[in-house]
């Protein structure tokens, strides 16, 4: 088992490798610039992790944590597209960058060679590899349209909510790990438990993402802090303001939200405070525990040395602590 760093510098240097310029280049070199923009690199570290963590070896892991990470960010290029984000990872997004046909195109690429990744794995494996990948995709794209669906809804329930993160975001991180259990033949009962602690993880990463995405530090963020309000979102702290608010408190954000002549910079910072005094921001932060927690109490059903759980509470609390 290596740390957290030295996976990832292995897999960054895989993906140099893959990142290879090609012609046209307004398809390929969007690609290789989201692909290289950086990020935290935190799903494909997951299925390399899990893959040792079960008996494999990270080599076998590398294309299908490669997949994991061009399918992650074929999903934020379009996602910036449907968001209107002008910012990711501190530089332009790529539909800024270029314009909104080479985002929709590129991303449609790296889909496909997301795919591609699997080539090179044999029978039951590439079979497992690929059921698996189609399902997640599926529901990642379900999520997608929940979470658009609900910027026009005033209605939107907290299971609702829980559903369509779960779907967006959680499901991948499921995923990457269960991927590096299959690549090291884990027995299923093993493949689905490490699935589901990332699964709860990755409700927990979302929940936090709407948390930084009203209050992370606009030096250091990397994304444009408050385009969840700009863009009329049903976040937790949105959906936790309505509920634990006063009247006064949950009257102000609907007209807040409805108010299209106030200037952004003045909703974010109103709507901000109201999450703030309607103990919305404190509910958020009481979520990200307790949606890590659960991944850490699954972690008991494993059959995994305490080196290995220690790592993943590890890597449980990384997240839940960062600010980017
Ligand atoms: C952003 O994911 C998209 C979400 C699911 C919230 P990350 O925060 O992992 O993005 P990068 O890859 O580190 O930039
Ligand atoms: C991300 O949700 C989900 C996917 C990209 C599939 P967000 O829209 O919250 O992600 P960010 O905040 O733009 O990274
Ligand atoms: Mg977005
Ligand atoms: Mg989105
Ligand atoms: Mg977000």
């Amino acid at each position: 088992m290596q740390n957290i760093e030295s996976y990832q510098k292995s897999f960054i240097s895989y993906l140099e490798d893959y990142a290879v310029e090609k012609e046209p280049t307004n398809l390929y070199a969007p690609i290789n610039y989201i692909l290289k923009l950086g990020g935290k690199r935190l799903r494909p570290v997951l299925t390399l992790m899990s893959c040792e963590i079960f008996g494999g070896t990270t080599n076998l892991a590398m294309n299908a944590a490669l997949s994991v990470e061009v399918f992650h960010n074929f999903s934020l290029v379009h996602d910036d597209i449907m968001d209107d984000a002008p910012l990711r990872r501190g530089k332009k997004t790529v539909h800024e960058k270029w314009d909104l046909n080479t985002g929709i195109l590129s991303g449609d690429a790296m889909l496909i060679l997301a795919y591609q990744l699997f080539d090179d794995y044999k029978s039951d494996m590439f079979q497992a590899l690929v059921t698996l990948f189609s399902k997640m995709a599926l529901e990642v794209c379900e999520g997608q349209q929940y979470d658009i669906d609900f910027e026009t809804r005033n209605d939107v329930t907290i299971p609702e909510y829980l559903k369509m993160i779960e779907y967006k975001t959680a499901v991948l991180i499921g995923s990457a790990m269960k991927m590096g259990a299959i690549v090291a033949k884990a027995s299923e009962a093993d493949q689905n438990e490490i699935y589901d602690f990332g699964r709860y993880l990755g409700i927990a990463f979302q929940l936090q993402d709407d948390y930084l995405d009203a209050f992370g530090n606009p030096e250091t963020f990397g994304k444009q802090v408050g385009g969840d309000i700009l863009e009329n979102k049903k976040t937790y702290l949105y959906l936790k303001t309505m509920e634990l608010g006063s009247e006064d408190q949950t009257s102000d954000l609907l007209n807040l939200m409805a108010n299209n002549s106030i200037s952004g910079d003045d909703k974010i910072e109103k709507v901000k405070s109201l999450f703030n005094y309607s103990g919305a921001s404190q509910a958020t932060q009481n979520a990200v525990e307790d949606y890590t927690n659960r991944a850490f109490s699954v972690l008991e059903n494993l059959n995994i040395s305490d080196e290995n759980k220690q790592q993943l509470r590890a890597f449980g609390a990384y997240l839940m602590n960062r600010r980017v």
